[in-house]
């Protein structure tokens, strides 16, 4: 009988900083270079469509150049060897999970190779760069695709599933993310409600670290791969 029938996993950009993709607090973050509300809002898309999709183009480039590394390949060998269930809930717009084999996973922000059309909500794989002279297949209205990406102050994906799954979950694990961006800052605190054993594995304390029962700090290649053997060795023990 393993230790966990539920586990849920949340990541952030820590796990694919290795693999090449910067995050976005850290130093030279992507918001220490380019200013949130110009590239991450629907008022700055409103305002500035050419400049969000230059920066959504720009990152596309940089993520069309990468690959999964050891913490990635891990959560996926978790999800398919370990006897429980395991759902993991990325903050990442990247496709490093799905490229590593990892399938029961939710996209809460969203996925940077989508399009999603401002003006009827028509979505569609885009692998291409967005434009703003592209028209939607779903409306045909031009200069409405935007990427798929949740930006700020929008409702972030399958929040009802993601509940359900924490109301459930008996072990919550937190991988490299700062903990300042709710609501998946606050999903530590549902987790606990739900009596679930919480781990944190991120570089350095994130700003929920004190929530967590326990925390482990280093290189999300290093400590996962281990932290996962632990669970399939059976060796984990709350
Ligand atoms: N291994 C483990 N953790 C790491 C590593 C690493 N190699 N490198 C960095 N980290 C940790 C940092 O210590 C930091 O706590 O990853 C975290 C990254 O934090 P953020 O840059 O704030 O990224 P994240 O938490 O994913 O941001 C949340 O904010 O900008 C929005 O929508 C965007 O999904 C994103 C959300």
């Amino acid at each position: 009988m393993p230790r966990f029938q539920r586990i849920v996993i949340l990541t952030g950009a820590g796990l694919s900083a290795e693999s090449g993709l910067g995050t976005f607090r850290d130093k030279d973050g992507l918001w220490t270079k380019y200013d949130l509300n110009e590239v991450a809002t629907p008022e700055g898309f409103a305002r500035g469509p050419d400049k969000v999709l230059a920066f959504y183009n720009m990152r596309k480039k940089v993520h069309a150049d990468v690959a999964p590394n050891a913490a990635h390949r891990a959560l996926a060998r978790l999800e398919e060897a370990y006897p429980g269930k395991v759902l993991t809930i990325t903050q990442n717009i990247d496709e490093l999970h799905e490229l590593a084999g990892s399938r029961n996973l939710i996209h809460m922000h969203g996925e940077i190779y989508k399009a999603l059309c401002a003006h009827c909500g028509h979505r569609r794989p885009w692998r291409e760069d967005f434009s703003t002279t592209r028209s939607c297949q779903g409306c045909n209205a031009c200069g409405g695709l935007r990427p798929d990406v949740v930006w700020f102050g929008e409702m972030p994906y399958r929040m009802e599933e993601i509940y359900a799954a924490l109301s459930r979950c008996d072990l919550f694990v937190s991988i490299g993310t700062s903990g300042t961006v709710y609501p998946a800052a606050g999903f530590v605190i549902d987790a606990l409600q739900a009596g679930a054993h919480t781990v944190e594995l991120n570089l350095e304390p994130s700003e929920g670290v004190t929530h967590f029962a326990e925390a482990r700090h280093g290189k999300a290649t290093e400590i996962v791969p281990a932290f996962v053997e632990e669970l399939l060795g059976g060796g984990h023990s709350a």
